[in-house]
């Protein structure tokens, strides 16, 4: 039956069932991941007898994960609760060469750790680095890949953080899928959040990335400032013909944590954050002491409305669509779906430093909103939110201040 004029055919049978195999493919992530992480914040503070509050230890993450859920974040779908670096011994078991958990901090091992934050309804999440050490130095995993994957898998992990400190380039791009597929092969669903695109100069190969990762950090690390928010959104902007078409759900392009919470961002700036990363379909991480941040800045992160922009499940991510007189008009494309046409998200970001509040005026043209019915408007961050219906001859004013942001719903009709 399989004779020599089938042989093409069943090469390419083998290369398809290959391609199944090697895929990531897992069923996580079909919307951007949400929770908290501990390193913006957090970093490396090691000194529990000097700052036990603050320093990476199980009680930090015990801490974090009681309060995601009794201030509400998880209420909202903040789930995933990550060790960033900083949490291993600085020499892997000599005997049986696995991975430690620092001794001290971590006295109880990591499956304590995972039993309560599950029991909290939460799902656990770990850091390690694809290169010989951690960017903090700390054991990685490139010569123990499939012993530290069912390690892993051992200590209910549900989201790995791999980054690519202390690593040949040139070995990545084989590297970081073999890891996936050996996560895979220990039959635990986890997230695979990758790194290696922030560590390449040249284009990332988009499709490697979406084939076997969830997420990956395109590129530099979010300070607590403005300047580096806006700095990586300018990247995205900058790139975003290249990047925007690879990400949906099941993988999705990562500008790194929400810093929203700690001592860089005014209340606006905060806002202004928040709207950016829903527009760009961005992974919603927090890193910030939850016992801390102020109401007003935990009703930003709560907000229901730009969330559900985030997680819209067509899973498409946004773009800058252009800017005019400083303002810039960020874009994206939601449900519900009208006779063919989407609805949209649109954030009106202000890069003007002139004190008041800056008036501009769009046709929905300008927009890029064609629906012949129109659509109803609601402000993403008013209360009273509901500012009616615009049409195809209409034109549509904002107000945006300084460094701001306005965020609206446009409903199709
Ligand atoms: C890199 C990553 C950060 C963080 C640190 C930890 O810089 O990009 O997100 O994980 O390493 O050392």
């Amino acid at each position: 039956m399989f004779g020599m004029r089938n042989v093409p055919l069943l090469l390419l049978v083998l290369m398809q069932l290959l391609h199944a195999c090697s895929a990531l493919d897992n069923g996580l992530a079909l919307t951007p991941p949400m929770g908290w992480m501990s390193w913006q914040r957090f970093r490396c503070i090691t000194d529990c007898d000097t700052y036990p509050d603050e320093c990476i230890s199980e009680q930090l993450f015990r801490r974090s994960a009681d309060l995601l859920v009794s201030e509400g974040y998880a209420d909202v779908g903040y789930e995933y609760v990550i060790i960033d670096d900083c949490w291993l011994e600085w020499n892997r078991d000599n005997m049986t060469n696995k991975l430690v958990p620092d001794r001290k901090r971590f006295p109880r091992g990591l499956n304590v750790l995972a039993d309560h934050i599950h029991d909290k309804g939460l799902k656990f999440g770990l850091y390690q680095d694809f290169g010989t050490k951690t960017c903090a130095g700390y054991p990685g995993v490139i010569d123990h890949m499939a012993l530290d994957a069912e390690t892993f898998a051992k200590w209910d992990v549900d989201y790995v953080k791999l980054d690519g400190c202390n690593a040949n380039l040139s070995d990545m791009e084989t590297g970081y899928p073999e890891f996936g597929r050996l996560l895979n092969e220990t039959g635990r669903p986890m997230v695979y959040s990758c790194s290696w695109p922030a560590y390449q100069s040249e284009q990332p190969h988009f499709e490697s990335l979406k084939r076997h990762c969830n997420l990956w950090r395109n590129w530099a690390d979010v300070q607590d400032s403005f300047q580096s928010v806006m700095a990586i959104t300018d990247y995205f902007a900058k790139n975003q013909d290249s990047m925007q078409p690879h990400a949906g759900p099941g993988h999705w392009n990562d500008p790194d944590m929400l810093i929203l919470g700690n001592y860089g961002l005014s209340y606006d700036q905060s806002k202004l954050q928040m709207a950016i990363w829903a527009v760009l379909a961005a992974p919603l991480i927090m890193s910030n002491d939850l016992a801390k941040v102020r109401p007003e800045i935990k009703e930003i992160l709560q907000n229901r409305d730009v969330i559900a922009v985030n997680q819209d499940p067509l899973g498409i991510q946004g773009k800058r669509l252009l800017i005019k007189k400083k303002i810039e008009v960020w874009s994206r494309p939601i449900e519900p779906k009208i006779n063919g046409e989407y609805s949209y998200a649109i954030a009106f970001v202000s890069r003007r430093v002139d004190g008041s509040p800056f008036s501009i005026t769009f046709t929905l043209k300008e927009l890029s909103l064609f629906n012949d019915n129109g659509y109803i408007v609601q402000d993403l961050f008013e209360r009273n939110n509901k500012m009616g219906v615009f049409r195809k001859d209409t034109k549509f004013k904002t107000r945006v201040i300084p460094n701001g942001v306005s965020f609206y719903k446009f409903t199709a009709l």
